[in-house]
Order: C-alpha cells, then structure tokens, then sequence
C-alpha cells in the first residue's frame, strides 16, 4: 500500500486540469466547452489505438473470443464518442463564432490519433504531406502506422489460414469467404467476427455522418479551419469502409 497515494495524485488530476488554456481574449465563454471535448475525444483515441492494437495481435494468434470483447468495447466507445456531439451542439454558431477566428489554421484534419486510428481499422494512407512541414513528428507517427498490421490485414491473414483465400486475395475473393462464412446453419467464431467488424465499421461511418452534420449546423457551408471546403470536403468521407465485402456480400446472401 501506498500511503501517499490520493484520488488526485493518482490522476494527476491537476496536470490534467492544467492543459485547458483558451485563446480567446476576452475569453468566450464556449471556448472550454470545445477544448474539454476535443480533449476527452484524444484520449479515448488514445485507448482506442490501444484496443485494437490488442485485437490485431489476437486475431493473428487466433484467438478469437478475447478479441470480440475488445471489438464490443471499441463500438462502445464510438457510440459513446457520438453521443459526445450533442453536448457540444449547445454551443450556438454566433457563440462558437466568437473564438474560432483563433483557431485558425488548426483543425481535426491534423488529429494524428485519428489518422493512425483509420489506418489501424485498415484505411488506406491518404496524402499527409502539407502536414509533414507543419509537425515533422506527426508525420513520422502516422507513416510508421501505415506500415504495421492492421485490423484488415488480420482478417485477410486470418481467411487464409483458414483455406477461404488463395494468394491473389482480390476483393471479389474476400466476398465469396465471407458468403461461404454467413453459409452455415450454425453461427461459427468467424461469422461471429464478421459481425463484430461490420459493427465497427457501421459505428466508424455513424461518427463520420454525425460530425458532419454537426458541423454544417455550425459553420454551414463556410470553408474549414483546416483550409478544406469544410461540409463538401467532410461529404466525400461519408462512403468509406474498412470492410467494403462484408457490406458487399449482403446483396448475395440468402438464407443458409
Ligand atoms: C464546432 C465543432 C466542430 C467543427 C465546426 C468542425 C469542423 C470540421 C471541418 C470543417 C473539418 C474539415 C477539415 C477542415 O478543417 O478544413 C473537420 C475535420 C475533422 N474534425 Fe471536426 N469539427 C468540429 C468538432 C470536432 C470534434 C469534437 C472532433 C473530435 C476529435 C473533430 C474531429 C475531426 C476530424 C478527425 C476531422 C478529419 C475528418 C476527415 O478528414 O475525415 N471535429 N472538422
């Protein structure tokens, strides 16, 4: 036991209260309501980038039942992450107005977390490069994501090991595997993990929908902070899957 320990030292609750510092001057007074939200979404990033990193590491040992625990709490959190938003909607326009001149050129674009989370679900590397001048550091972190296992690359590996894919692994192959998967009269671990990816995936694509219209009820069709055209740009996010098949084969599927 240690005696000296307390709820706040443990915490650190005072470094932690120490790192909300608004820009505004006067200060608006909606400006902490958007840095303690922003905040909370890094560090429940930080946890998700954690879990699925345990989850990669499961699926290649396949060891399947741990890691759909993990695969529930990561689409806990989103929901949780979603829900978030409506807090933060009672902010007004002319109330956010008021320091987000000051926010300038900073945006959620840059959220490093948040690009090593997509690249972990499986997304594909985007162009980052008018970042990497801005934070060489971010840019190294990010690249270095892109190159490990992903939550996708574990499926894939996991289907082969099963015998569901030959080398070539074409998206149209992916597809049959996981028909062949939904084609049995007993729900198996590997539909069962199908399940669980599809509703990441879903819960991924519900956060995307739900910040834009956040945003268009903010800023309209004013450009981003970011220096994208803002809800145009944020629109073409809308579409993208990690597991484009599992979402594909539905049309196929029958009964088994
Ligand atoms: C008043 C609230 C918010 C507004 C008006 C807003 C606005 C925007 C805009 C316009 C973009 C496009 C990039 C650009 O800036 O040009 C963007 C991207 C983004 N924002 Fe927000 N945002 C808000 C809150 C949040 C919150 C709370 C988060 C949580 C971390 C967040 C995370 C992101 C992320 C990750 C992107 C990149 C999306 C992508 O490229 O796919 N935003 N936001």
């Amino acid at each position: 036991m240690n005696k000296d320990l307390t709820y706040t030292s443990y915490l650190k609750v005072d470094d932690l209260l120490a790192l909300q510092k608004p820009l505004s001057q006067p200060q608006a007074p909606d400006e902490l309501l958007f840095i303690i939200t922003h905040q909370s979404y890094e560090l429940w990033f930080r946890l998700l980038i954690t879990e699925l990193d345990r989850v990669v590491g499961l699926i290649a040992q396949e060891t399947l039942f741990p890691a759909f625990h993990l695969l529930e709490r990561v689409s806990l959190v989103f929901k949780n992450l979603i829900q978030q938003l409506d807090v933060l909607e009672t902010m007004t326009p002319v109330a956010f107005n008021q320091f987000r001149s000051q926010l300038n050129p900073a945006s959620g674009f840059q959220s490093w977390q948040f690009r090593e989370l997509e690249l972990l679900l499986g997304g594909a590397t985007q162009d980052y490069s008018r970042f990497a001048a801005l934070e060489p550091e971010w840019f190294e972190k990010v690249m270095a994501r892109g190159n490990k296992p992903n939550l996708r690359t574990a499926f894939i590996s996991l289907l082969k090991n099963r015998g569901f894919l030959s080398n070539t692994d074409p998206a149209q192959e992916i597809k049959e595997a996981v028909l062949k998967i939904y084609q049995q009269p007993v729900q198996d671990e590997l539909q069962t993990l199908c399940e669980f990816l599809i509703e990441v995936d879903e819960q991924v694509m519900l956060w995307r929908f739900r910040h834009v219209q956040m945003v268009e009820r903010m800023i309209g069709m004013k450009h981003g902070t970011g220096g994208s055209l803002g809800v145009s740009y944020l629109e073409t996010t809308l579409k993208k899957k990690f597991f484009p098949e599992l979402w594909q084969a539905r049309t196929q599927m029958g009964t088994y």
